[in-house]
């Protein structure tokens, strides 16, 4: 069943919060050096991460049609810039001792306007389907290995509302990955005009220089952090399941960007072509090699195929209550 866009609108009105409704007030708890200035640098980052999500749903609203679709994108960037406050104001509360200056991550810098030019001209479908795995992957899986590892007052108080926020974020970007894949979209887009030559060079190259900045800040600002916070890795390959179960799904299997992706995943995984060719393949997916291995089973997979995309939602966020 699709999702009911009154519904959500009225949810996104409702569940408005601000930054006076986290408590602050209790000390941080302790921690070694060490952890200490590793929490810091990723509150720092986050902050950084959702202002580009903010910037991205920005993007999500230009191109939606439906006026509710519209004020639901808006409220969404209103949400992203209120955690990146939220991150800012956790990255002081842990600065307990000022071991040192913090800056946000210099490849999350160059890859941050990198990311906002490619989104801006892919095609909606395949902007969307970045947006959304972002989302389960910093969002999700980051922000809930990083909240278990703080484990204190402050920051749980800030991740039940950042929580209740991306609930909705990630309804929506499945509910977008639905529509994009629908017959109906796709039979629409056959009688649009396309896209002159000169549009899609100019997209493929913003892809290319999104990709090359993509792996130094995936590397520095995800994986890395992940090490620390999620060391059985259990999260990580939880919420990389869950991007490649929603492109098992057959409409979006269907479509060109997706088939591209998942006849890339073999060729990494197969002897020869993985050896031959596996950095440049990495360099094109922009993405680490332990996740391009398959992560579900064939069970997982006639799962998926019964469940709805709002049902893939809802059980892509259970993981973080897990
Ligand atoms: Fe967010
Ligand atoms: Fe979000």
């Amino acid at each position: 069943m699709a999702m009911d866009l009154d519904r959500m609108l009225h949810k996104c009105r409702r569940d408005q919060w601000t930054i006076a409704d986290i408590d602050l007030s209790k000390p941080a708890r302790a921690m070694s050096r060490e952890d200490e200035i590793a929490i810091v640098q990723y509150f720092t980052d986050m902050a950084g991460i959702e202002m580009l999500a903010s910037a991205l749903f920005v993007e999500q609203k230009r191109r939606a049609t439906d006026p509710r679709l519209i004020e639901i994108f808006e409220s969404f960037v209103r949400d992203e810039v209120r955690h990146a406050q939220v991150a800012k104001a956790l990255a002081r509360h842990y600065d307990v001792h000022a071991y040192q200056a913090y800056e946000p991550n210099p490849h999350m810098q160059k890859f941050a306007p990198a990311f906002v030019d490619a989104i801006r001209h892919l095609t909606p479908e395949i902007a969307n389907v970045y947006i959304t795995t972002g989302e389960i992957l910093l969002d999700v899986a980051l922000l809930r290995s990083l909240d278990d590892f703080v484990a204190d007052h402050a920051c749980g108080s800030a991740m039940k509302l950042i929580n209740r926020d991306e609930s909705r974020h990630i309804a929506v970007d499945f509910h977008m990955v639905e529509h994009y894949s629908s017959p109906e979209y796709v039979a629409a887009q056959k009688d649009a005009p396309r896209r002159s030559l000169r549009e899609a060079a100019r997209a493929y190259g913003s892809l290319f220089k999104m990709l090359r900045h993509a792996r130094p800040f995936l590397q520095a600002v995800f994986f890395e952090p992940m090490d620390l916070v999620d060391p059985t890795h259990q999260r990580l390959l939880e919420a990389f399941k869950r991007v490649q179960l929603i492109s098992t799904k057959p409409n979006v299997a269907r479509r060109p960007f997706v088939r591209f992706m998942l006849t890339m995943q073999p060729m990494f995984r197969h002897p020869i072509l993985g050896a031959l060719f596996g950095r440049w393949l990495i360099a094109i997916i922009g993405t680490d090699p332990r996740v391009l291995v398959k992560l579900y089973d064939d069970e997982d997979e006639a799962r998926a195929q019964r469940m709805s995309f709002d049902e893939l939602a809802e059980e892509t966020l259970g993981l973080k209550y897990a």
